[in-house]
C-alpha cells in the first residue's frame, strides 16, 4: 500500500483501487492529480494489476477542481490527469456516489466505465462559477451522450441524478450505495476481459443531421444572448459543444484551454467565486462551536394561509416536510389550499413536476382552523397580515398550544422580533423566518435573532432554512432586518427620483442593463405596492421627520396596487403580464412635483444607479456598524438569493469596492449636503474609505 498525498493506492484481487481522501468533499486539491496519476503508472506497471478502480472516500466521489486554486498556478492540469486515465492500458471503472462534478466528472468520463451509487450526482458546475470545463469535459460529454443533451447540461451546470445520468448515457450501471466499492471491483476484473477498451474520444456517438445541429447551435445562442446577455461563460460553453461536432479532439481540447483561460480571472469569474464561498460563509454562526448539531423540523405549522403562508408551505412540502395550515376561518383556509393547489397545477402544466409528485406534495399539506391542531409541530412560522397587535395575538396563542421546545417563528419582513417574543413566555424559542416571494421559489431565508433569542434556535432555524433547499443568513432585529432594511435607501431614492422627474421605465431600463432579470418598478407591478404601503405609514406614525413618499402613497390610494388591479408603475391588459408605460404615472409625479415644488430635470443612467445603489451601501454599513449583520457577505448572500441582484457583480458589497469607497464616500457626503440626513455617511464606511480596506470583509465592531 502507498499513499501519495490525499490519494491512496491498493491492490486488491487484481483490481488497483485508486482512494480519493481529501476532505471534506474530495476537491481536486493539490496533490490528487499527481496522486492518480502515480498509481495509474504503478498499476500499468505491475503484472498482478488487471485494471483499476477510481473511487471517492466520504460524502463524495469528487466535488471538481479547488475553487481557492483558481487564478493560481497548478501544477498538474485536470486535463493532463484525466487524458492519462484514458491513455491507460488498463481499463479504469470510475465508481461514483454522492457529487461527481466538474473536474470530478471529467476524471470519471475519461474512465472507461462509469459505476455509480443510486444516490450520485453530476454536473459540470463550472459555467455558474464563470468558467468552461477544461479537462476535456465537454469533449468527452457532447461525444458520450450527444451535442442536444451535453449542451443543456453543460449550459445549466446542473446536477443530474443518477436514473437520468443512466439514461442520458453518462452512466454504465446503478448499483445500490452500499454496493459501491464490491460492485465496481467486480465490474473492473469483467473489464479487464474486453478489448478494445472503449474511447470517448472518437465520434459523437448520437450524431444529429447537420440542419438540425446548426438549429440546435443558433436557438441555443440565440436564447443564450438574451438569458445570459451579461455572461461569458455560457457562450463559451456552447463553442466548445460546437467544437465538439466539428473539430478533433485534440483541437477541442486546446480550445478549452484557450477558453478556460480566458474566462479564468475576468471579473465574472473572480465575483461568481466570491459568492460562492460567501454562500458557504452565511451558514457559519459564530458561538454554535461545542454546541450539539440541532435536531431537523420534521413537521412545521403555518398560521395564515394568505400568499406567503401558502408559499411557504409548499416550500416544506417540496421538500417532503409535513406542514399544516391554519386560518381561521374555513373559506379562508379553502381559499388558500385552493391557491397551493392551483400553483401547484401550473407547475404540472409546464412540465416542471409530475401529477405523481403534485399529489404527493399536497398529501403532506393539511388545513387546521384550530390551534389546537397545530400544537405538537416542530416549528410553526406566522405569516399573517403585517400589523404589530395581530402578530402579538398570533404570538400569545402560539405560547399556549406549541409543545415545549418548538421553534416559534415570524415571516415578518420588517417588525422587531422583541415585540412578538415579549408576547410569548418563552422569547428565547421566538425568531424571524423571512421568506421573499414567491417564498416556494426565492432562495433567500433570514433568520432573524431577537435579543432573547438563544443561539440554538437561530442555528435549528438555519438548518430547517437549509433543508428546505434555501439559502440562510442572519440578520439581527431591527426594523426590516438586514435584506430589507439595506434595500429600503434604495426603493427610497428611487421613489425620490420619480420626484425630480425619472420615470419608472428609465429607472428600470438601468437596472436591467446593469443585469437585474427585471427592473424593481416591475417587480414590485408583480409584488403589489401595497405591500410597503403599511410599513411607510408605521414609520411616518413613529418618525414625525419621517420622509413620506408621496408618489407610491398616492398609486396605493389611488387602487394602483400593480398586477392585481391590472395597474401599478406600469398598465397591463387583461391577463397578460407585459409592462406599458402608463401616462397616468406620469401624471401623478407632475402633480407631486407641483404640489410640493419640486424642480424637474433629466438624471444621467449613472446617476441614478449611483444614486439607488449608495444609499444601500451606506445603509449596509451601518447595519454592520450595529451589529445586524454578522458580516458583509452575508448582505452580499441576502441581495443575490432575496432580490436577484445580478450574481456576476458578486453582491452589494463586492460591487461597491469594485467602485471604490472613497468614490463612494465623496459622493455620498455631496448627497448629505444637498438631500439632508439621510444621506448621513456611516462611520464603517468612513473607516473602510480612509484605511484602504475592502467593504466585502468588514464586520461588525467588535
Ligand atoms: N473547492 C474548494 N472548496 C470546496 C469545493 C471546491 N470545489 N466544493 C466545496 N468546497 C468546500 C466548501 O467551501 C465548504 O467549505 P467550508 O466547510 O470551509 O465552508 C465545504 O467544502 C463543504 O461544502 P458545502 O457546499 O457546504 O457542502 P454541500 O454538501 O452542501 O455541497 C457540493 C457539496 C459539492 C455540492 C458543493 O460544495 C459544490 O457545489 N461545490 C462546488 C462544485 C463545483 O463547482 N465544482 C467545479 C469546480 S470548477
Amino acid at each position: 500500500m502507498s499513499e501519495v498525498q490525499s490519494v491512496k493506492y491498493a491492490v486488491e484481487d487484481g483490481v488497483g483501487v485508486i482512494t480519493i481522501d481529501n476532505p471534506p468533499v474530495n476537491a481536486l486539491g493539490p496533490g490528487v492529480r499527481e496522486g492518480i496519476m502515480q498509481a495509474l503508472a504503478n498499476g500499468n506497471a505491475d503484472p498482478a494489476v488487471r485494471s483499476f478502480v477510481l473511487i471517492g472516500t466520504g460524502r463524495n466521489f469528487m466535488a471538481g477542481a479547488d475553487i481557492r486554486q483558481f487564478g493560481g498556478a497548478r501544477p498538474v492540469s485536470t486535463r493532463t490527469s484525466a487524458a492519462a486515465i484514458a491513455a491507460s492500458a488498463k481499463p479504469v471503472v470510475a465508481a461514483l456516489h454522492g457529487y461527481a462534478l466538474g473536474g470530478g466528472l471529467e476524471h470519471a468520463l475519461a474512465c472507461h466505465y462509469r459505476v455509480a451509487a443510486r444516490n450520485v450526482r453530476v454536473g459540470l458546475p463550472e459555467v455558474s462559477l464563470g468558467i468552461v470545463p477544461a479537462g476535456g469535459g465537454t469533449q468527452r460529454l457532447t461525444r458520450l451522450i450527444g451535442p442536444k443533451a451535453a449542451l443543456e447540461v453543460i449550459v445549466s451546470g446542473r446536477h443530474v441524478e443518477a436514473s437520468e445520468a443512466l439514461r442520458l448515457g453518462i452512466l454504465d450501471e446503478i448499483v445500490e450505495d452500499a454496493d459501491l466499492r464490491a460492485a465496481a471491483v467486480q465490474y473492473a476484473l469483467r473489464a479487464a476481459e474486453v478489448r478494445p477498451l472503449p474511447s470517448a474520444q472518437g465520434d459523437v456517438l448520437k450524431p444529429l443531421p447537420a440542419d438540425e445541429l446548426a438549429a440546435l447551435f443558433e436557438a441555443a445562442r440565440k436564447s443564450l444572448s438574451r438569458k445570459s446577455r451579461h455572461l461569458k461563460a455560457p457562450l463559451h460553453a456552447l463553442a466548445l459543444v460546437e467544437a465538439a461536432t466539428s473539430m478533433s479532439f485534440d483541437d477541442g481540447v486546446a480550445l478549452e484551454q484557450k477558453l478556460f483561460e480566458e474566462l479564468e480571472n475576468t471579473d465574472e469569474a473572480k465575483a461568481l467565486r466570491y459568492a460562492f464561498f460567501a454562500e458557504r460563509e452565511a451558514a457559519k454562526i459564530p458561538g454554535t462551536s461545542g454546541l450539539a448539531q440541532p435536531e431537523p423540523v420534521r413537521s412545521a405549522a403555518i398560521v395564515g394561509g394568505g400568499t406567503m403562508g401558502g408559499g411557504i408551505a409548499m416550500a416544506f412540502a417540496d421538500s417532503g416536510i409535513e406542514v399544516k395550515v391554519l386560518d381561521m376561518s374555513q373559506e379562508a383556509l379553502e381559499r388558500g389550499l385552493k391557491r397551493i393547489r392551483d400553483n401547484y397545477a401550473v407547475s404540472v402544466k409546464r412540465g416542471s413536476i409530475t401529477q405523481a409528485q403534485m399529489d404527493e406534495r399536497l398529501a403532506k399539506i393539511r388545513g387546521v382552523t384550530d390551534y389546537a391542531g397545530i400544537g405538537d409541530c416542530d416549528a410553526v412560522i406566522e405569516a399573517v397580515f403585517e400589523r404589530v397587535e395581530l402578530k402579538q395575538e398570533v404570538f400569545a396563542k402560539l405560547d399556549e398550544v406549541m409543545k415545549p421546545g418548538a421553534l416559534l417563528l415570524t415571516n415578518s419582513s420588517a417588525i422587531d422580533i422583541d415585540v412578538m417574543a415579549k408576547a410569548t413566555r418563552r422569547p428565547e424559542d421566538v425568531a424571524g423566518a423571512h421568506f421573499f416571494a414567491p417564498a416556494n421559489v426565492m432562495k433567500l431565508c433570514e433568520v432573524v435573532r431577537g435579543s432573547a433569542t438563544r443561539i440554538q434556535t437561530i442555528a435549528r432555524t438555519m438548518k430547517m432554512a437549509r433543508d428546505l433547499g434555501k439559502v440562510g443568513a442572519v440578520a439581527g432585529s431591527c426594523d426590516g432586518f438586514a435584506a430589507n432594511r439595506s434595500r429600503t435607501p434604495m426603493m427610497t431614492e428611487m421613489m425620490l427620483m420619480l420626484e425630480e422627474g425619472a420615470l419608472p421605465e428609465q429607472i428600470d431600463r438601468i437596472m436591467v442593463a446593469f443585469g437585474y432579470p427585471m427592473g424593481p418598478f416591475a417587480v414590485n407591478d408583480m409584488s403589489g405596492l401595497d405591500v410597503s404601503y403599511e410599513g411607510r405609514k408605521r414609520r411616518a406614525a413613529a418618525d414625525p421627520e419621517y420622509r413620506k413618499l408621496h408618489i407610491p402613497d398616492r398609486m396605493v390610494e389611488m387602487g394602483r396596487r400593480g398586477q392585481k388591479t391590472g395597474a401599478g408603475w406600469y398598465r397591463y391588459a387583461e391577463g397578460d403580464r407585459t409592462p406599458h408605460p402608463d401616462d397616468v404615472v406620469k401624471q401623478v409625479i407632475a402633480e407631486v412635483a407641483n404640489e410640493f415644488g419640486i424642480a424637474q430635470r433629466t438624471f444621467s443612467d449613472d446617476e441614478i444607479l449611483q444614486r439607488a445603489l449608495f444609499a444601500s451601501v451606506n445603509e449596509a454599513c451601518r447595519i454592520l456598524e450595529e451589529g445586524k449583520a454578522y458580516r458583509a457577505s452575508d448582505i452580499d448572500v441576502m441581495w443575490l438569493y432575496g432580490f436577484g441582484f445580478p450574481r456576476h457583480r458578486g453582491g452589494l458589497m463586492y460591487w461597491a469596492d469594485s467602485v471604490g469607497t472613497p468614490a463612494i464616500l465623496a459622493q455620498v457626503r455631496q448627497w448629505h449636503e444637498r438631500y439632508g440626513k439621510r444621506w448621513k455617511p456611516s462611520a464603517l464606511l468612513e473607516r473602510i474609505a480612509a484605511s484602504g480596506g475592502r467593504l466585502r470583509d468588514a464586520v461588525p465592531p467588535q
